[in-house]
């Protein structure tokens, strides 16, 4: 860790070349994914994983997601799976596998499970850093351990400050939510660990039976993913949620609605939408932007609507209901 202010790395051929030299000299950076944007490490070196969970403030009871290029450094982590080939037509994109892990992964990384997560990211940027590097990179999102996710490359400077020094712009993240996880490690099950952008639909269609998260085990399992406890992703302002189509109770003075798209009739200096074309898509790219921009003008509550659940409306309403926990 350092106490310069964080700087941004533009994502040039020279921005990406520094950024991949300073993660094989085993430094944290921080990079975009096609979810949200990424605290990376060398995921091979023990210290330099350890710094990510420092930076966060994260306990190390929570595993860290293995980022690989292709199916064949995959491999070179994980346990290959014969389901992993039916997956295929999803790689690389947002979607991260639980596999049985191999003993080159740090048990830091792992936080000493016998599987790891292990994700093959999409985003232009974080695949050419990867190629550069030559290096698997650990990757939890770049916010603070609980807080919600950054989509942009000033929200991890805001949240993150000093304790990130350098942080790859590139933008803001087409999806807006975090990747699908989908545990693989147990033979001839799979289990969804976490909505994400790629549909349950979607599995269900290429593997079979998906099942759901078992809440009561999830809770206390010595938390399998803290992404799935209650209360996670929070901004500090409360959230009161009201559902898809439906009306808000009664808003009190400055409370903040949000709504999904924009509402006919429905304007004010304390109403916002997240959808100018009305797609959940769009809604879901523009969420923790909105949170975090709601959460710093310090209003009481905020009334949030709930989206349609198909598709990415599934993660779109889990995150936004363990946003409205406490
Ligand atoms: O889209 C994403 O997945 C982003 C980008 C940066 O790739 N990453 C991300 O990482 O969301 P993180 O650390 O914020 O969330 C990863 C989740 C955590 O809830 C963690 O507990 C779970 O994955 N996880 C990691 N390894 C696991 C394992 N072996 N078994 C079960 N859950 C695991
Ligand atoms: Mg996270």
């Amino acid at each position: 860790m350092s106490d310069q202010p964080p700087s941004f790395i533009p994502a040039t051929p020279e921005g990406l070349a520094r950024a991949a030299s300073l993660l094989r000299a085993g430094e944290c950076v921080a990079l975009p994914t096609e979810t949200v944007y990424g605290l990376a490490a060398d995921a091979l070196d023990a210290k330099a994983a350890a710094k990510v969970f420092a930076i966060k403030g994260r306990p190390l009871i929570d595993p860290l997601i293995v980022h690989v290029p292709d199916l064949e450094a995959l491999r070179r982590v994980a346990e290959p799976d014969p389901r992993l080939d039916l997956l295929a037509p999803l790689w690389p994109g947002p979607l991260t596998v639980v596999l049985r892990r191999r003993q080159e992964v740090p048990d830091v990384v792992t936080a000493g499970l016998g599987t790891v997560a292990v994700r093959i990211p999409a985003h232009p940027v974080f695949r050419e850093v990867l190629r550069l590097s030559g290096l698997a990179l650990a990757a939890p999102s770049a916010n603070p351990f609980g807080y919600v996710s950054p989509t942009r490359a000033a929200h991890v400077r805001d949240s993150l400050g000093a304790r990130c020094p350098w942080i790859v712009d590139g933008g803001p993240c087409e999806h807006g939510v975090e990747s699908t996880i989908v545990d693989l490690s147990a033979p001839g099950r799979v289990r969804l660990l976490r909505p994400g952008p790629v549909p349950l639909e979607r599995l269900r269609a290429l593997l079979g039976e998906v099942r759901l998260p078992d809440r009561a085990t999830d809770q206390s399992a010595a938390q399998a993913a803290p992404g799935m406890l209650d209360r996670h992703y929070s901004p500090a302002t409360r959230i009161r949620l009201f559902p898809a189509g439906g009306s808000p109770g009664p808003v009190g003075p400055r409370e903040a609605v949000m709504f999904v798209r924009r509402r006919p009739g429905q304007s004010g200096p304390d109403v916002f939408h997240l959808s100018e074309s009305g797609s959940v898509e769009e809604a879901a790219r523009n969420l923790f932007d909105l949170l975090r921009r709601l959460d710093a003008r310090g209003h009481p509550l905020i009334h949030a609507e709930l989206a349609d659940p198909a598709g990415i409306g599934a993660a779109f309403n889990d995150r936004l209901t363990r946003a409205a926990a406490r």
